[in-house]
């Protein structure tokens, strides 16, 4: 397979500062609507880089599922590896790749951990097996066969029969207070559109179009 052959153009549009809101935030949720409204698959799939102890970098994808307080919030296992990495430094980034709408979302921030109220409000509107799930697996440590875990769940739906499902204290929220976005949209030959916002220390956000 020749993988130099995978190229095409980037056509779908043009990105003008004037195109831009203020706040990226609001620029954000009106791209992600329309992702949303192009039918991705994944539209709020978002990978998260994390750079754990010895300065190691790693990624993932999690799912955004929400804004508050300013910030994009994803959930996942306190225990995991992507954990113990913002526990050691809690500067991460996020990546959007909306590819089919050649259109990419970077951001940076610092992460917090949502309150046991917020990350509880979220847990009960997961399915069912969801929530057994999160109970059943210890992220990102290592098992010696799928049917360990098979067990865990089957001991699990027994232990909690019909009844409502806590919330682990092992699993909760985070949630990214941007330091940065930047918005790109990629163009004909290459020259693509790049704006990058800068939170600024007295409030308020500069935005600066950037080489492509
Ligand atoms: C589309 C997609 C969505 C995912 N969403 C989440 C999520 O919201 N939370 C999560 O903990 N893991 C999610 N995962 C699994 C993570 O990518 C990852 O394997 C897991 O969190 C363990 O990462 P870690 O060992 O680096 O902590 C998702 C994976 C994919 C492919």
């Amino acid at each position: 397979m020749q993988y130099e052959e995978f190229r095409r153009q980037y056509t779908a549009g043009g990105l003008t500062r004037e195109m831009l809101d203020g706040c990226p935030l609001r620029q954000f949720e009106r791209w992600l609507e329309e992702a949303v409204l192009a039918g991705l698959k994944d539209p709020t799939a978002m990978v998260l880089a994390t750079v754990g102890e010895g300065g190691m970098p790693w990624q993932r994808i999690v799912l955004l599922k929400g804004m508050s307080h300013g910030g994009l919030v994803f959930y996942t296992n306190y225990g995991s590896n992507k954990a113990r990495a913002i526990a050691a430094n809690p500067l991460v980034s996020l990546h959007f790749p909306w590819n089919e709408l050649d259109r990419q979302v970077i951001v940076c921030g610092r992460v917090e951990k949502m309150t046991v109220a917020e990350s509880a409000a979220y847990f009960v509107t997961r399915p069912r097996e969801s929530q057994i799930a999160a109970w059943a697996s210890r992220q990102s440590r290592p098992v010696s066969a799928r049917a360990l875990l098979e067990k865990q769940v089957s001991v699990l739906k027994e232990r909690f029969g019909n009844g409502e499902i806590p919330l682990p204290d092992f699993w909760g929220g985070y949630r990214v207070l941007p330091e940065r976005f930047e918005f790109w949209q990629g163009g004909e030959h290459r020259l693509h559109d790049r704006f990058l916002y800068r939170r600024q220390h007295e409030g308020g956000w500069i935005i600066e179009q950037l080489q492509p």
